[in-house]
């Protein structure tokens, strides 16, 4: 009886251990995992960016002192890198920055009197001075025409200059007109009470103000010599800041390149660059997941605009309190309502919170929202936000329907994954999008 007991055990068992066998026959193998994976990607582009333009070893130690200095904003106490910290992976690990007159470094930086909390989210800076970028901010503000000439954001009342190098430079001349970036109000003096000069020029006169601040940076002792260097045979009184500002490009494209992700390295014949789940995850993005219909080519973004219904958070934009009107803002066509440019999305896992202002504070809900974003915006959690952020949720369903009016078709069909599915399209984005290396190397840079 106990014998006869253990041989139907063990034909039940044979029997299931053959029928594990035969689904693990119906698997694909990872010969032709990689195989599909490698079609996809070729499909959409999927490839690795080019390497920098090489820059002089002078021109790239300014870029750095620049990118690090506070002497860049008007009261003297913010860089860059305040906000595009090189230990967050070039962000602030915040939902919304806090610009001049916050204190504190990272997530820890707070908002004190008189300042503003900035409507958006600060990007990474990870391949955003390559020449694959055709516009930066994420309405597009700033733009490179086809003439290689660049167009300034719509709220600017003088174009750019001639001298200006780059998007990101571009950019940087952006920043330091705003005043709850980098310029500071009217009248304040600086941390080391000298007075603030480029606050107190007229609001709508850049030029002077990217003059004001060429003076400021040419006359100082420390920056001056650098200065000299980088512009050989040139006097540095003739130097504009946008020609000063050229050294942030060169700088940006050597410090901020990531090309080597395990995916980049599977790109390039490495079968064993990523995990079976990773793989798995990468099928799905480059196929069922749709995930490449947005998020394509060498820098897995499209380099178009798109309305995915995220939550509004954060205060908005002057003149669409409480709202951001996104690229909207820039071409002034109500159906370009609340889209924003796609994000890149290497070291995506490092550079939260995310979307354009940080309404999720996980990965897993950024990705999760893409997936349904109307179901997404009925059981949005907002207690994932700091508390200071909390009451700036606007999610009742009028503003709902605002925010649906001008949903991107591409996203308005749920997609169902089960939950392995879900897990490996993390850790592709997690373990295969990651260039640990290219962070490191960052994380190295001295900031302030
Ligand atoms: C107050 C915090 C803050 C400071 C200081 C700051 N940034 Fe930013 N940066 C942001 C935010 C927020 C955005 C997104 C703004 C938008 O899209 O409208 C941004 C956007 C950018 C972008 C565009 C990225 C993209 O993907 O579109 C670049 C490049 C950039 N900043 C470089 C710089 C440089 C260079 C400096 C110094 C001159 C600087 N930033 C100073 C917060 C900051
Ligand atoms: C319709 C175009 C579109 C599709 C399809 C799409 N995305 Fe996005 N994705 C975007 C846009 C646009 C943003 C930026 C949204 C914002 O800033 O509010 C974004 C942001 C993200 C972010 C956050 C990046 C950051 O730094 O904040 C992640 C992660 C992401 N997408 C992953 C995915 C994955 C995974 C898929 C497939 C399931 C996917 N996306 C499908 C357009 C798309």
């Amino acid at each position: 009886m106990l014998r006869h007991l253990a041989t139907r055990s063990l034909c039940v068992l044979l029997l299931l251990l053959s029928a594990a066998c035969n689904d693990e026959a119906t698997a694909p193998s990872r010969e032709a995992l990689i195989a599909q994976l490698r079609t996809a990607a070729a499909a959409a582009a999927l490839a690795s960016p080019p390497p920098p333009a090489p820059a002089s070893p002078e021109a790239l130690a300014l870029g750095q002192v620049l990118f690090t200095s506070r002497l860049l904003s008007g009261n003297r106490d913010t860089s860059c890198a305040t906000c595009h910290d090189p230990l967050f992976a070039t962000t602030d690990a915040l939902s919304l920055s806090i610009g001049t007159g916050g204190v504190g470094r990272g997530p820890n930086r707070q908002l004190t009197p008189l300042r503003r909390l900035h409507p958006r989210n600060a990007p990474d800076l990870f391949l955003r001075a390559t020449d694959l970028q055709t516009s930066l901010l994420r309405d597009g503000g700033a733009t490179r025409l086809e003439d290689g000439s660049y167009r300034p954001p719509e709220e600017a009342e003088q174009p750019y200059r001639d001298g200006v190098a780059g998007l990101f430079s571009a950019v940087a001349l952006f920043h330091v007109t705003q005043r709850f970036d980098m310029r500071g109000n009217a009248g304040e003096e600086a941390i080391d009470g000298t007075p603030n000069e480029i606050a107190a020029i007229d609001e709508d006169d850049w030029h002077s103000m990217w003059d004001a601040l060429a003076v400021r940076l040419r006359e100082e002792a420390t920056m001056r010599p650098l200065i000299a260097a980088a512009f050989p045979g040139e006097a540095p009184e003739s130097l504009s800041l946008e020609r000063i500002f050229s050294a942030l490009d060169a700088f940006a494209a050597q410090a901020f390149d990531s090309r080597d992700t395990p995916f980049d390295r599977l790109l390039s014949g490495d079968d064993s660059a990523l995990s079976d789940s990773a793989l798995r995850g990468g099928l799905l993005f480059a196929t069922t997941a749709g995930c490449t219909r947005c998020h394509n080519g060498p820098l897995l973004a499209d380099g178009t605009f798109h309305n995915l219904g995220v939550p509004f958070v954060g205060l908005g934009q002057e003149y669409e309190e409480p709202y951001d009107f996104g690229r909207a803002s820039q071409t002034e066509r109500t159906t370009d309502r609340y889209a924003f440019s796609t994000a890149p999305l290497r070291n995506t896992a490092a550079t939260g919170p995310w979307m354009h202002n940080g309404a999720y504070t996980t990965l897993e809900a950024a990705v999760r929202h893409h997936l349904d974003p109307r179901d997404a915006i009925l059981r949005y959690d907002w207690q994932q936000l700091d508390p200071l952020l909390q009451s700036t949720w606007h999610g009742a369903p009028i503003d709902n329907a605002r925010l649906l009016s001008t949903l991107d078709p591409l996203v308005a069909t749920p997609i169902s994954l089960s939950d392995r599915d879900f897990d490996d399209l993390i850790a592709f984005l997690r373990e295969g999008l990651t260039d640990a290396d290219a962070l490191a190397r960052v994380a190295t840079i001295q900031a302030p």
